[in-house]
C-alpha cells in the first residue's frame, strides 16, 4: 500500500493560491473539499504511473461534485487512464441503493467504518476543513446536531480571553504569523497553516451552514468548518484592499469568482484555471505587509495593518492637513459627474 503525504503541497500549491484569490464558492464556501480533490487526483495519478497501472478508482457517489473533480483531474493529467467509479456501475447501485445498504453490508462483513448509522452524515476531513452532508442534514430546516463539529469548539465554549495575532504577507502569501499573547511564531507554510487551524479551532472560527448549488444541478445542504482558512482569508482581504490599485482590484474580484467556480467544478487542471491563477498571482505583486487580528468567540476582528507598499497616503486623505490636493478641483469633478444625472432627471420630468 502507498499512502503519500501531500500535506505540504496541499498548503503551498492549492490552499495558498486560494488565499490569494479570496476563494469562496457562492460567496461563503471556502472550497476545502474542492481544493483537495485535484491534489489527491495528482497524487493518485503519480502512483498509477509509477506502478504502470491502467486503472484508478474513487468512492464518490454518482450524484456529487467529487466524482467530477477526481475524474477531470485524472484525465487531465493522464489522458489514457481508465477511472472506475463503483457508485455509477449498475451491478453496484442495483445492489446498494445508498449509504444505509452499505452500512448493513459493512456490518455483515466486519468492516470497520468511521461513520455509523447514528452519525450518518458524510464527512470530508482534510487539513483545510471538514464538511458534513447528507443523513439528518438533508432537511435544510433542521439544525445541525450538537457535537457534530470536530475542528472547532462551539462559540459558547470558546475562551473569554481574546488572542491577538499578526499575519505577514509577501505577494499575497502568508509568510509569517506571530501570536502577540505568547510570542509563538510560524513561517513554514504547513506549520503556519496548522497553527491557524489550531487557533481558529480554539476560538470557534470558521463555521458555516449553507445550501449550495452542485455542479451536477441539484442544491445540497452542507456544514463546513474552515478555521485556519477563515482567519487567513480575513487577513488577506484586508492587506489586499490596503495595497491593491482600485481598478486592478475590481478586475481581480471578477477573476476571484471565476477561479472559485473553476475550482468548485473540478477544472483545476485546465487552461482556463491556469490562466486565472496566473492573472491572480500577478495581481499580488504589491500585496505585502502585515495585519493584526483579534480572535474572539467565533469572530476575526481586524485591529490594524501596515505595509511598505501600500497605496495609502495619510497626508492625502487626512482631514487635518491639505496634502497634495486642491479642494477646488473637487467641485469640477462633481459637476462633470452630475451632468448625466441632470440629463436623466430632465428626461423623467418630460
Ligand atoms: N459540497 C462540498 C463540495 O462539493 C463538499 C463535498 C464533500 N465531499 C464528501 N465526499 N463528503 O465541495
Ligand atoms: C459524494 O457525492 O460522494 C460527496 C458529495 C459531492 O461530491 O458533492
Amino acid at each position: 500500500m502507498v499512502i503519500p503525504d501531500v500535506k505540504a503541497e496541499f498548503v503551498e500549491e492549492f490552499i495558498w493560491p486560494a488565499i490569494q484569490a479570496n476563494a469562496a464558492y457562492e460567496d461563503r464556501y471556502l472550497l476545502g473539499t474542492a481544493l483537495a480533490r485535484p491534489c489527491i487526483a495528482r497524487a493518485m495519478i503519480k502512483v498509477a504511473v509509477e506502478e504502470k497501472a491502467q486503472f484508478v478508482a474513487h468512492g464518490a457517489t454518482g450524484k456529487g461534485n467529487d466524482q467530477i473533480r477526481f475524474e477531470l483531474g485524472a484525465y487531465a493529467l493522464h489522458p489514457t487512464i481508465t477511472v472506475i467509479s463503483p457508485w455509477r456501475m449498475p451491478e453496484f447501485y442495483t445492489r446498494f441503493q445508498g449509504r444505509a445498504d452499505l452500512f448493513k453490508y459493512a456490518k455483515e462483513h466486519g468492516i470497520d467504518l468511521p461513520v455509523t448509522p447514528k452519525s450518518p452524515w458524510s464527512m470530508d476531513a482534510n487539513l483545510m476543513h471538514i464538511s458534513y452532508e447528507s443523513g439528518v442534514l438533508e432537511d435544510p430546516a433542521k439544525h445541525a446536531p450538537s457535537g457534530i463539529y470536530q475542528m472547532t469548539v462551539d462559540p459558547e465554549q470558546a475562551p473569554d480571553q481574546a488572542e491577538r495575532i499578526v499575519i505577514s504577507f509577501k505577494n499575497g502569501l502568508p509568510v509569517h504569523a506571530k501570536n502577540l499573547e505568547d510570542n509563538t511564531e510560524k513561517s513554514e507554510p504547513l506549520a503556519l497553516f496548522s497553527y491557524m487551524n489550531e487557533l481558529g479551532g480554539k476560538h470557534a472560527i470558521g463555521r458555516i451552514d449553507i445550501v449550495e448549488n452542485r455542479f451536477i444541478g441539484m442544491k445540497s445542504r452542507g456544514l463546513y468548518e474552515t478555521p485556519g482558512g477563515t482567519i487567513l482569508l480575513a487577513a488577506h482581504m484586508d492587506i489586499e484592499l490596503f495595497t491593491l490599485d482600485k481598478e486592478v482590484r475590481k478586475i481581480k474580484r471578477n477573476l476571484d469568482v471565476t477561479f472559485s467556480e473553476q475550482v468548485y467544478k473540478g477544472f483545476w487542471f485546465s487552461p482556463e484555471c491556469e490562466f486565472t491563477r496566473s492573472c491572480i498571482q500577478k495581481s499580488q505583486d504589491h500585496v505585502t505587509g502585515s495585519v493584526t487580528l483579534k480572535l474572539y468567540k467565533g469572530g476575526v476582528y481586524v485591529l490594524g495593518r501596515e505595509s511598505p507598499l501600500s497605496l495609502y497616503n495619510a497626508e492625502l486623505v487626512s482631514m487635518d492637513v491639505q496634502g497634495d490636493y486642491e479642494p477646488m478641483d473637487a467641485g469640477g469633478f462633481i459637476k462633470i459627474n452630475a451632468l448625466r444625472l441632470q440629463e436623466y432627471c430632465r428626461l423623467r420630468q418630460k
